[in-house]
């Protein structure tokens, strides 16, 4: 006995314990603490951010006896009757379990009523929009005029849902989802208050596993309490929950950049077997990637880049994929090219080198592969002029100079790409022809340092 679970042991008494809805908490306060509330709210948001903790604060702390700077006093009788809901002037509607069609009946016929024993009758109506048609007019009736002593408050996950006649009559309020970083302080505090010893990356694990909401966060705390026996640890709660360590989410990074395939898909498999969610899978990724654009460790900026956005596009496809890990192999996959997509990109900025082996350079020159630069040949006497396909053509040539005078048997000229066609941005086709004459020729592409002023680059 006397044994509470979590969240009911920590449900803010106070709207100073509210976490991360402090505009909202700050403008209710002072309402109360001015006379100055609405007789109607409208309490907005997802589950579990205390939609209906803050409701009962309010009921409170206009009830209260000796309301405190506009925040209930917790120790006179109507804070305690209201605390263990009892009061009789505070009712709680449930529009989820009965669509509430009685209830707002008797609810209009009751509200006229004075309080029986506090100064104001509170209703608090959870889940309203599951309201009947019916009840949503009974109870547009009442909001239209409503007694001095009544105040409401509409609890909904699903605002979107409320007629605008009600919404007009009504102060509203959203109530965001808890920032991760605040959440795994909340837990921290939890713990060293149960005196529970955490490592911090488990509780980081909990609050993204629960996407906002305190309700979740706190019941998985309470999971892993009993699991770890009095003991939070990050491996434990990791397969608990089926989120990633950090250290597993940049081995698949490092897979992916690397094109580890085979390793990467037996990994993800792996994963998938033992019922990780992959939509959590790309979340982690996502916030490493973050942490490296930030604070590069392993990753360059532009590697940062180039993977945030695969791996962003990658989310929006795999949460509704019907193979989402072979999805996410062929994501994580991707990041192999941005290494060959940016030696290309200098390549074709005149930022590299092309150095060709020699034995393949003889063979490839004698089956006429050098031909592939050439845009035209014209021969005028003894010279044979050759004008080639791209600036980058015409590097590899020129590299190859004495073989075309070999091959001709004459003098050769190869014509400089005109500027302005040095500057222009390579097209589509021309950066897949770079890619395949590399490979063709099995090209070693180098980086060379170019100096400011000789940059072709604009
Ligand atoms: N903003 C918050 N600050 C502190 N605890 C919260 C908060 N939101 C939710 N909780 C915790 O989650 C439990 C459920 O919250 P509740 O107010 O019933 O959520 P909602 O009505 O929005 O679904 C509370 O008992 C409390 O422990
Ligand atoms: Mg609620
Ligand atoms: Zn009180």
């Amino acid at each position: 006995m006397g044994y509470k679970a979590i969240p009911r042991k920590y449900r803010p008494q106070k709207f100073s314990e509210v976490i991360g809805q402090e505009f909202i908490t700050e403008t209710l306060k002072n309402a109360v603490k001015s006379s100055r509330l609405s007789h109607a709210y409208i309490f907005a948001g997802p589950r579990g951010v205390g939609k209906t903790t803050t409701a009962r604060i309010v009921a409170k702390a206009v009830n209260c006896e000796n309301p405190i700077d506009g925040e209930p006093c917790n120790q006179c009788s109507q804070c305690i009757e209201i605390t263990k809901g009892s009061h009789p002037d505070v009712i709680e509607v449930d529009a989820a379990s009965n669509r509430g069609i009685d209830q707002i009946r008797e609810l209009r016929e009751s509200v006229h009523y004075l309080p029986a024993r506090g100064k104001k009758k509170v209703y608090i109506i959870d889940e309203f929009h599951m309201l009947t048609k019916e009840a949503f007019n009974a109870l547009l009736k009442t909001l239209e005029e409503p007694p001095e002593h009544a105040l409401f408050i509409l609890a909904t996950t699903e605002i979107d849902k409320i007629p605008a006649t009600i919404l007009s009559r009504c102060q509203k309020f959203i109530f965001r989802r808890i920032p991760e970083e605040l959440l795994v302080k909340t837990l921290a505090k939890i713990c060293r208050n149960e005196g529970v010893e955490y490592e911090e990356e488990a509780l980081r694990l909990i609050a993204l596993s629960s996407e906002g909401c305190v309700r979740d966060a706190e019941s998985l705390l309470e999971q892993a309490i009993a699991l770890g026996g009095g003991k939070v640890e990050t491996a434990k709660v990791s397969e608990f929950l089926g989120i990633l360590t950090g250290r597993q989410v940049r081995e698949l990074l490092r897979l992916g950049f690397e094109g580890k395939k085979e390793e990467l898909f037996k990994k993800l498999r792996k994963l998938e077997e033992e019922g990780y969610n992959p939509v959590f899978v790309v979340k982690q990724l996502l916030e490493v990637i973050e942490k490296e654009f930030l604070n590069p460790a392993e990753l360059s900026e532009e590697e940062a880049v180039a993977a945030f956005k695969i791996l962003s596009e990658g989310y929006r496809e795999i949460s509704r994929h019907p193979y989402p890990y072979t999805a996410l192999l062929f994501y994580l996959h991707k990041l192999s090219y941005f290494k060959e997509v940016k030696r290309l990109t200098e390549l074709l900025k005149g930022n590299l080198k092309v150095e060709i082996p020699r034995e393949t350079a003889e063979k490839k020159t004698e089956n006429g592969t050098l031909e592939a630069f050439v845009e035209r040949i014209v021969e005028e006497g003894e010279e044979v002029r050759v004008i080639p396909i791209s600036s980058l053509a015409y590097r590899i040539l020129k590299e190859r100079e004495e073989e075309l005078r070999r091959k001709f048997g004459k003098r050769v000229k190869i014509e400089e790409p005109r500027q302005e066609e040095r500057r222009k941005e390579p097209s589509e086709s021309s950066k897949l022809l770079i890619k395949k004459i590399a490979k063709e020729l099995e090209a070693k592409v180098l980086f060379v340092k170019v100096k400011e002023n000789e940059s072709t680059d604009s």
